[in-house]
């Protein structure tokens, strides 16, 4: 896997306030790597560092393995904070004028107004665009020059449940082609619905960092107990069963794939254990981001 963005200890200060807090990053070629954290978090502020609009206090990032430098900045396009747009001129013209000043050739704005569908209505005034038409317009913006990476800062703020279905279905698109996303969210669902990978920060700390199926898997565990744990516990990891213990003492147990909760139950009553509770506790999402972030 190659590796497109790693950062160390990156630190922003304002003054006394620490919005981002040491954090370290790793974002592989082709991952949608969502950076999931409340409103307030750091966020953008992370964004904004490695996007060079911002100075870190401390610590420090490299794109692509090749450090900070303006080279690595054309390879990457990116919706900062809220996109403006010339209002009077079209959709194509704002597009012309984006493209000329990343150096990019012209042509290129027929490419990105497709692959947005905005084509159709790419000579109309930029004012007249909804706000889910003007997201995509700064998506359209960001894919210029086809860059390798995509950076967005909560692309689906203020829009309606059809701009975001929209809006998502876009980035799943973009993903697709094998471009490495990075999107910022306070939005479980989501980072869920879009992203392979999550970093959940919370008040400027990175709290957990992988796969999204790791870090906010909804896995099922059972909850078992019998009169004889340690006999329960020898039998549960013979049948390849996961165990560890909660606070009240009750195991709780990840099943191997191919078996379910009455399955195990049955194979357990076999062997003779008397077990006196097995309930089905399924860990949901809110439930695991609630508990990162508590
Ligand atoms: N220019 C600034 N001066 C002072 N404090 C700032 C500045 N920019 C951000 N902060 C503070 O840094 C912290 C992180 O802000 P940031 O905008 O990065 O969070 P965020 O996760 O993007 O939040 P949101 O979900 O609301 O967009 C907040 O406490 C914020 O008030
Ligand atoms: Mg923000």
């Amino acid at each position: 896997m190659e590796t497109i963005l790693n950062t160390a200890a990156l630190t922003k200060h304002y003054g006394p306030i620490t919005a981002v807090n040491g954090i370290d990053l790793h974002v592989e070629r082709g991952s949608v790597y969502g950076i999931l954290g409340p409103n307030g978090s750091g966020k953008t502020t992370t964004l904004g560092m490695l996007l060079g609009a911002i100075h870190p206090s401390s610590g420090s990032f490299s794109w692509f393995g090749k450090g900070t430098g303006d080279e690595n900045r054309k390879r990457i396009g990116a919706i900062l904070e809220h996109p403006i747009f010339y209002p009077y001129l079209s959709g194509a013209q704002n597009l012309r004028i984006t493209a000329r000043i990343k150096g990019v050739p012209e042509k290129d704005v027929d490419r990105v107004l497709q692959i947005v569908e905005l084509s159709a209505r790419k000579n109309s005034p930029a004012a007249t665009y909804s706000l889910g038409m003007k997201q995509r317009m700064a998506i359209a913006a960001a894919l210029l020059g086809d860059p390798e990476v995509l950076v967005l800062d909560e692309p689906t703020n203020g829009l309606d449940p059809q701009g975001i279905a929209e809006i998502r279905g876009l980035i799943r698109e973009v993903a697709a082609s094998g471009k490495t996303i990075l999107i910022a969210s306070h939005l479980l669902d989501e980072v869920e619905k879009v992203c392979t990978h999550v970093a959940v920060i919370k008040n400027g700390n990175l709290l957990a960092q992988g796969h999204v199926n790791e870090i906010l898997g909804d896995e099922q565990l059972l909850e078992i107990a019998s009169a004889d744990p340690a006999g329960l516990k020898l039998q549960l990891e013979q049948l390849h069963c996961s165990v560890r213990s909660d606070e009240s003492g009750l195991f709780l147990v990840g099943l191997p794939e191919g078996m379910d909760a009455s399955s195990l139950n049955k194979k357990l009553v076999e062997s003779g254990q008397a077990i006196h509770h097995l309930r089905v506790r399924k860990k949901k999402l809110e439930e695991s981001f609630l508990e990162i972030t508590a």
